[in-house]
């Protein structure tokens, strides 16, 4: 059945001119048939770069969203709309521009997880991979308001040593990743090295080796010289690395940490949007304009 159904989804790309893209934390099968896997910061400069007519976007809604704003004239998919990012959900533009009005002269640091509309009330955006730098990159007599999450803003502002104003914002499935759990996974593998995605909380992060972006991590485990590698993320990064560089065994910090919204892309859902050329992401073109500003700010540095 999915052999036919990869078949079916191969005719459409070619025909429709489109490119599949999915983010590090897809299902195995989605990050099969793409052709590009990456995180954020590459998802966005891919789409960016693209020649392809389509677009289909297999992550969440912010992600597609992005590549809306920097391609507003190609159709951009996302084959389940409901698809959507929690952590992105707990700021709105309304509450952004009353958090901006206490600190004047403030500059905004947006997430990427973010709405097209938050991202137009701020300053700069940053992904995971280059949170560090474009903090770094602010005025430094400006105060900095960083949203929509505190945990990577704390993790940028230690490693600045600026200090922000943190949203505060998280993600659910970060949040699941304890430090109990890292421990119990050093004891049993003592050898080993402990990666984390900076989304983890400020404690799981300071008991961990590195803190990274899921491709930084895959870069990581590249050039990892040990047996094991202890891995605190979402877990469907597991099967890039697998399939990467299969050398190294891998294993989660906890198998809690799964994004329910990150699993609801599948190859039928990829399939059927491709056939109806829907959902489609839509931004009004005012607010695209000014998210654009915020992101090609980041694209620049
Ligand atoms: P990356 O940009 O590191 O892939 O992270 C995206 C994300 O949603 C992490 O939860
Ligand atoms: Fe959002 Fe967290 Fe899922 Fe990433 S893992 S998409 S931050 S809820």
């Amino acid at each position: 059945m999915s052999s036919k159904l990869i078949e079916q989804i191969d005719n459409l790309r070619k025909s429709m001119k489109a490119i599949i893209l999915a983010h590090n934390y897809q299902r195995p099968e989605v990050q099969d048939i793409a052709d590009f896997t990456g995180d954020s910061f590459e998802l966005s400069r891919k789409a960016a770069g693209t020649d392809a007519e389509v677009i289909v976007f297999c992550g969440v809604h912010f992600m597609a969203e992005t590549a809306k704003i920097l391609s507003p004239e190609k159709t951009v998919l996302l084959p389940d709309e409901e698809a959507g990012c929690p952590m992105a959900d707990m700021i709105t533009p309304e509450q952004l521009e009353k958090e901006k009005a206490k600190y004047p002269g403030v500059q905004v640091v947006c997430y990427v997880n973010s709405s097209a509309a938050v991202k137009a009330g701020s300053d700069i955006c940053c992904t995971s991979a280059n949170a560090v730098q474009v903090v770094e990159a602010v005025k430094k007599n400006r105060p900095i308001l960083f949203v929509p999450d505190q945990y990577l803003g704390h993790y940028a502002m230690g490693r600045t040593g600026r200090e922000m104003h943190l949203w505060p914002g998280y993600c659910p499935t970060h949040v699941k990743i304890g430090v109990a759990d890292v421990r119990r996974q050093k004891a049993r593998y003592p050898d080993s090295k402990v990666v984390v995605h900076p989304e983890c909380r400020p404690d799981v992060i300071d008991e961990a080796d590195e803190a990274l972006s899921t491709s930084g991590i895959i870069r990581y485990a590249r050039s990892y010289q040990g047996n094991t590698l202890i891995v605190g993320t979402e877990t469907g990064i597991l099967h890039r690395l697998r399939k990467e560089n299969p050398a190294v065994a891998y294993v989660p910090v906890t198998e809690r940490s799964v994004c329910p919204n990150m699993k609801l892309i599948t190859l039928e859902k990829v399939l059927w949007s491709m056939e109806e050329m829907q959902p489609r992401i839509k931004i009004p073109e005012p607010i695209r304009r000014r998210a654009l500003a915020a992101v090609e700010r980041m694209l620049e540095l």
